[in-house]
């Protein structure tokens, strides 16, 4: 095949391998020598003159999750090479959830620039975005949306469901309802281990509705991957299947010069919204989604989500809020049976990386047969609207989130004596001594686990003291300006802007202070009065910004959560 070959209609702006021309003076001879390399690398002419895909790479023996990525890059090789174009894998840094300490949270970021900057900086007509791990996704989804180049997102897909004695099990929902039953003694030390090897079985992202499957599915609504990639697993041929269709989609877009910005529109995320709530997702998604979207200068804020997820009802029977896994909502249909279902409330002119708009796609799709149980009709949901639920209040003026699918009702509105920590050492310290003289009536008050002070780990689901634990306590209310992994569950207050880093009223909380929350009602108040709280605001010494690398440029640029906790430098495109 020869550039002549390659149909081009008008507009689109094939540039191969001369795109992003490396600058070695004049232009004749900065080509000349690119060739000389790409010769060497064995590529002859006819490669050199198609359309060029960048395939990210994000494959590390530290995420775990992504082991089967290396046969999906196959796969989307082919697909490119089938369709006329020529794949350039490249990797970028790779974020893994399990083993990257404190948190991942602190370099998504970091790896939003770098993959933004690979894209503008490497010749590529249109990139597949290989991710699955919590981070990864969004990262790659804030860089498609500031390089602004045609764009499509592929996810690695969740693992098969664990086993133990005939109950299903999975990461990480599991994990930690089932360390609760050890810490509160109905699990034995045997059992326990036991339990740990059927946690996460497979290769492929945790398989509870957490953060990975929430923003898996949640792309596949903003219209950047294809039908059914959010949920096929990670092991099934047809993961392998749809790697192929998304290499030979990622060459339809360089042809068509579709870009991220002509998709991800403000249609699209009020879309995306809508399937977080009826999947009672990921808080995390939250987050994530207002940071992309402001990489676009959309304004989508908390009230946004609030107001959108009042009006539909939580359709997904996953845990942490319902009982089922993902693998049973793609034997459900996936995400073109929930978006059917979705299809009189969304915004089908909608355009997706098909080329078509949603509604188009969902015009052959089928909705939920009336005797599933993992994807729900909206006659028969798993729970009424509002899974997510943002609040605000004295305690935190620029809001707060709970996930109210999650929590426990007899706690929606909840009044007690708070009990603070200021750090996670204290809690591993002093949490599970008795002399602390916890009851279940409590509120446990995190802090300094905000954006600024530590890069927000996954830390507000504070467990609950070993002695009451051993009581049958299960929940207790808890407030922190941290997140929680989506794969967990409880009456948590997450979130809390401003962050106790930068004098927020969380900064000023006592133990023995009085705290109400209520959620019907979306507040979170700290019952003190102002003249005792501009005392104890007078003593407040806020911590130093660590002092080099990219900790400090972090802590001075970070955004608060509320805001997509994106750097401030980073917001829009150039
Ligand atoms: Fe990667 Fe859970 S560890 S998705
Ligand atoms: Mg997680």
């Amino acid at each position: 095949m020869s550039n002549e070959d390659i149909t081009t209609p008008e507009g689109s702006r094939i540039q191969g391998v001369d795109g992003n021309l490396t600058n070695y003076g004049d232009v004749g001879f900065s080509k000349f020598i690119r060739r000389a390399f790409l010769n060497s690398a064995g590529l002859d002419p006819d490669d050199i003159d198609r359309p060029v895909i960048g395939i990210v790479n994000t494959t590390s023996d530290y995420t775990t999750c992504h082991r089967e990525m290396p046969q999906m890059i196959d796969a989307v090789k082919r697909g490119v090479l089938e369709a006329g174009g020529i794949p350039f894998v490249f990797p970028v840094m790779s974020l893994g959830e399990i083993l990257t300490n404190p948190t991942t949270m602190l370099f998504r970021n970091l790896m939003a620039m770098e993959v933004e900057e690979q894209i503008k900086s490497q010749p590529m007509d249109a990139v597949v975005l290989l991710g699955g791990c919590d981070k990864t996704v969004p990262a790659e989804l804030m860089a498609a949306a500031s390089a602004d180049i045609p764009a499509i997102q592929l996810v690695v897909g969740p693992m098969t469901v664990g086993n133990y004695k005939g109950e299903r099990l999975g990461a990480c929902t599991d994990c930690r309802r089932m360390w609760t039953e050890f810490r509160g003694g109905s699990v034995s030390e045997k059992q326990i281990w036991e339990i740990n090897a059927e946690l996460a079985p497979s290769a492929g992202t945790c398989m509870v509705m957490g953060t990975a499957s929430t923003m898996a599915c949640v792309v596949e609504a903003l219209g950047m991957s294809l039908p059914f990639s959010g949920t096929a697993p990670s092991v099934s041929s047809e993961r392998l299947r749809i790697s192929v269709k998304t290499g030979r989609q990622a060459v339809e877009l360089a042809r068509s010069g579709r870009k991220p910005s002509e998709i991800m529109t403000e249609d699209a995320f009020k879309n995306a919204i809508m399937v977080l709530a009826a999947i009672a997702g990921s808080t995390n998604a939250i987050i994530h989604l207002t940071a992309i979207a402001r990489r676009l200068g959309l304004n989508i804020n908390l009230d946004d989500f609030h107001d959108i997820a009042q009006q539909i009802p939580v359709l997904v029977n996953c845990k942490p809020a319902g009982s089922n896994y993902l693998p049973d909502m793609h034997r459900d249909g996936g995400m073109p049976a929930l978006l059917k279902e979705l299809e009189s409330v969304l915004h089908l002119d909608a355009l997706t990386v098909t080329g078509k708009t949603l509604g188009e796609q969902l015009a052959d799709a089928e909705g939920p047969q009336e005797w599933q149980d993992t994807i729900r009709r909206t006659g028969k949901p798993l729970k009424g609207p509002g899974a997510l639920v943002t609040l605000r209040g004295s305690l935190a003026p620029d809001g707060a989130v709970i996930k109210a699918a999650a929590a426990s009702p007899h706690l929606m509105v909840h009044e007690g004596i708070a009990h603070v920590f200021d750090s996670l050492e204290e809690v591993e310290d002093t949490l599970d001594d008795p002399a602390l003289g916890l009851t279940p009536e409590h509120v446990l008050v995190m802090r300094n686990i905000g954006p600024v002070a530590a890069g927000m780990p996954e830390a507000g689901s504070i467990p609950i003291p070993k002695y009451l634990a051993q009581q049958g306590i299960r929940d207790m209310v808890r407030i922190s300006d941290g997140r929680m992994s989506g794969t967990a569950y409880g009456t948590i207050v997450l979130h809390v802007s401003p962050e106790a880093a930068l004098g927020g009223p969380l900064a000023l909380v006592r133990t023995g202070d009085r705290i109400k929350l209520d959620v019907p009602n979306r507040t979170v108040d700290l019952l003190v009065d102002e003249a005792e709280l501009e005392l104890r605001r007078a003593d407040l010494v806020l911590p130093e910004p660590p002092k080099r690398g990219w900790r400090r440029l972090y802590a001075t640029s970070v955004v608060q959560a509320s805001e997509g906790a994106d750097l401030d430098f980073l917001h829009g495109k150039e």
